[in-house]
């Protein structure tokens, strides 16, 4: 091996090998929230409080056009009925306006006890969003960290779970649906929302979630040269597996609890396409009683 070889493999071993030991501070920094934000265990954890002052949240430093974006996340585990945590992209600059705007969301919405938990995915593409589509969870996401992870490039978005896909969101542009073209970054927050989820019982607080794995595996957005991104990983991410898609199947019939193209299918194009209709379920059926597209606060992360 000549010198280069060395270095480079040095540097993947590295990479590959510690990918979890990401720093915070390497690919993020604080966004809001002040003294609520804590970096912890020399920047390998970062914990987000919430009480009646204020919440917090972090973005990631660079824009991205492709990639894997992943989060482990620990919720808030007492009483957290009105608390929203939350892991998303979004093409909205920091201080910006949330216009037209593309993002993809996981938004989890505490309730009395941590079964009560409901995970809301969402997708904004150039437009209001209102797709949402919720789950309920297969585990105590307050007991352990968890892998949520989205995986974005010119073919598909999929929101994983520990691995297992939940939800995929194609690019339907051929049949006139909105999929992202725009750079997008991370950010993460602990927020509330009075009008969305209902008022907090700040007297059980104050709630705390954590966030590690601070690596990313993206594709660096370069406003010169923005289809450098569009092959990103193609070859081998174009569809799921059939491993992967028995596991989709069977997450969705088993734990959604709310899709969006049950109930307005006629005003996305895209529900008309690719959705088995045994998938399909009926009106929001979720005992936690709130209704996901009303009041929708599009500056609720800000
Ligand atoms: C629950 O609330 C207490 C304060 O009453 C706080 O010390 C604790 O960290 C909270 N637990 C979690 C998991 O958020
Ligand atoms: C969506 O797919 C089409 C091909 O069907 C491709 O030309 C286009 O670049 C893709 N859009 C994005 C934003 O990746
Ligand atoms: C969050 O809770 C505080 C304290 O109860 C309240 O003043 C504030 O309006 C809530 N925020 C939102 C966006 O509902
Ligand atoms: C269903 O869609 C209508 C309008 O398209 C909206 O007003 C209503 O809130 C939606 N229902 C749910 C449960 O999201």
């Amino acid at each position: 091996m000549d010198y280069y070889a060395i270095s480079l493999f040095l540097i993947l071993f590295v990479a590959c090998g510690y990918a979890d030991e990401f720093l915070f501070a390497q690919n993020y920094s604080p966004l809001w929230g002040g003294d609520h934000l804590s970096v912890l265990d020399q920047g390998r954890v970062v914990q987000l409080l919430i009480d009646e002052h204020s919440g917090a949240g972090f973005h990631s430093k660079q824009d991205f056009g492709s990639g894997y974006f992943r989060m482990m996340m620990k919720l808030p585990g007492n009483h957290s009925q009105g608390i929203i945590t939350s892991f998303y992209l979004t093409s909205i600059p920091v201080g910006g306006q949330a216009t037209n705007h593309y993002e993809f969301d996981f938004e989890f919405l505490g309730g009395h006890n941590p079964k009560a938990y409901r995970l809301n995915t969402n997708v904004f593409a150039n437009d209001k969003g209102h797709r949402e589509q919720q789950f309920r969870l297969w585990f105590d996401p307050t007991a352990d960290f968890h892998k949520y992870e989205l995986f974005w490039n010119q073919y598909y978005i999929v929101f994983f779970i520990d691995g297992t896909p939940i939800r995929v969101f194609k690019n339907n542009t051929n049949i006139g649906a909105s999929y992202p073209s725009n750079s997008m970054h991370i950010e993460a927050s602990i927020c509330n929302s009075t009008a969305w989820v209902g008022p907090v019982d700040w007297s059980q607080g104050p709630f705390i979630a954590h966030y590690q794995g601070f690596s990313i595996d993206g594709c660096n957005y370069d406003t010169l040269n923005p289809e450098a991104c569009n092959d990103w990983n193609a070859g081998k991410d174009r569809k799921l597996s059939p491993d992967q898609q028995r596991r989709y199947h069977d997450a969705r019939k088993k734990y959604m609890v709310y899709d969006y193209c049950s109930n307005n299918s006629k005003k996305f194009v895209e529900c008309l396409v690719d959705i088995p209709v045994e998938e399909r379920i009926e009106e929001d059926t979720n005992s936690a009683g709130f209704n996901p597209s009303s009041n929708w606060d599009e500056n609720l992360h800000t």
